[in-house]
């Protein structure tokens, strides 16, 4: 009787929702590879099996019975084991009792963290293009986001543009690097910049380092945290899924000075509760690795990046070496042209996949508004067996076949 007399507006989805922007190009890029069987090199998770020792950690603490809650903040050694690779690494102390919380992810934690800080109303700065989630989630709090856009060649940091988004309504700025989907690290001059301007304007910064193992050639990455003046006001996030390839094991964290940490916490406590326990055990294991594992790793990155470059370059593709992450965006208009075609982004995935057989994401998707015409970029992810990079390899080279010998 009561659920007839519910107005149909009753059951309707929040406002709150129903105002979020909603990308759902990694899920009709999937659906379309799938169906035409196009070799995936959109979404950004690896195609080849996690590291053996990270699994066996896995297996054990299963087998050990590790199957029930854990702390809100997360398992003791997994919070000790990031405070301890983050002073290995550089040499930045936090307390794993008070300053270490683990998360569903780096996504859970930049969450949880907007939660905590930003009030309705509060500007949020952020770069793009950029990793999906942050437009929405700054939306749910009732943030307002400003966005700074990079561009190519070389995806500059322009103080002044930067400068210019910042008033006495900013709360929060959300920096990544090194950053996807441009594969920029960001330099110390830009950090250093980005580090005045939050002390100038009294800001808290996010600083979203996921791929902070994944950098090549002389590129370096420095935490922002590190930047002078910078430890008591950044929250620095990342995650185990990229370093360790296993995205869909959702072990994230946030480290932050306690007085930092203490709201994320409280957020984390109403949100999920706690983690997954066997995940979070595993992951305590895993992180101690020894320092030829990340070295192995960037080496076979490198080498993975190269070949995604080459094979771009070769088949007319414009594309933009990228300093770190697994990420490479490249000008499409080169391998269009040769075919005597023209066609936006997004049609030009489409296309890829359906007559190609080889998905890559529409640059303009991962732009707030749109991205003008004269930037014609698509991303391709490189964390993927070489044999996958090889078969795309030879589908794009199979697409100029009948120009070259005709
Ligand atoms: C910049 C960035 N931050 C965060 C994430 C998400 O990390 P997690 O899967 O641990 O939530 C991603 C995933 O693609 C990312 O690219």
């Amino acid at each position: 009787m009561l659920l007839m007399s519910t107005s149909a507006s009753n059951i309707s989805a929040s406002n709150r929702v129903q105002a979020l922007s909603f990308n759902a190009i990694f899920s009709k890029m999937n659906a379309l590879a799938k169906v035409h069987q196009a070799v995936n090199l959109g979404h950004g998770f690896p195609d080849y099996p996690a590291p053996d020792f990270v699994k066996a950690a896995a297996r054990q603490a299963i087998a050990d019975d590790r199957n029930q809650y854990t702390a809100a903040q997360g398992e003791l050694p997994l919070r000790t084991a990031i405070a301890a690779r983050m002073q290995r690494r550089y040499q930045v102390d936090y307390n794993p009792e008070t300053e270490v919380i683990v998360t569903q992810g780096a996504t859970e934690a930049i969450f949880a963290t907007l939660m905590g800080f930003v009030n309705p109303g509060d500007e949020v700065i952020l770069f793009e293009p950029c990793y999906s989630t942050y437009k929405p989630a700054i939306q749910m709090v009732g943030g307002i986001p400003k966005f700074y856009s990079f561009l190519p060649p070389e995806w500059e940091l322009d103080s002044e543009r930067l400068e210019a988004l910042f008033s006495e309504k900013t709360k929060v700025i959300l920096v990544n690097t090194p950053h996807n989907p441009t594969g920029k690290v960001l330099s110390e001059t830009d950090l250093a910049l980005i580090a005045r301007l939050c002390q100038k304007y009294n800001v808290v910064a996010i600083s979203d380092e996921v791929y902070d193992e994944l950098v090549y050639d002389d590129a370096v990455h420095r935490p922002l945290c590190t930047y002078p003046g910078m430890y008591e006001r950044t929250i620095t996030v990342s995650t185990f899924g990229k370093t360790f390839s296993v995205t869909g094991w959702k072990v994230g964290w946030a480290i932050a000075p306690a007085a930092l940490a203490n709201p994320i916490l409280r957020m984390r406590l109403y949100t999920s509760g706690s983690g997954t326990t066997p995940v979070q055990v595993a992951a305590a294991e895993a992180l101690s690795a020894p320092p030829q594992f990340y070295q192995e790793l960037r080496t076979e990155y490198t080498a993975l990046r190269d070949t995604c470059y080459q094979m771009l370059k070769e088949t007319g593709f414009k594309p933009f070496l990228p300093a770190g992450t697994f990420f490479l965006m490249a000008d499409f208009s080169g391998f269009l042209a040769a075919q005597n075609l023209s066609m936006n982004d997004i049609d030009f995935c489409q296309y890829l996949t359906q007559t190609v057989g080889v998905t890559a994401i529409p640059a303009s998707t991962l732009y707030h508004d749109y991205l003008p015409p004269d930037y014609p970029m698509v991303r391709f992810a490189f964390c993927k067996h070489r044999a996958t990079l090889l078969a795309a390899q030879q589908r794009l080279r199979q697409a100029l076949e009948p120009l070259t010998s005709g």
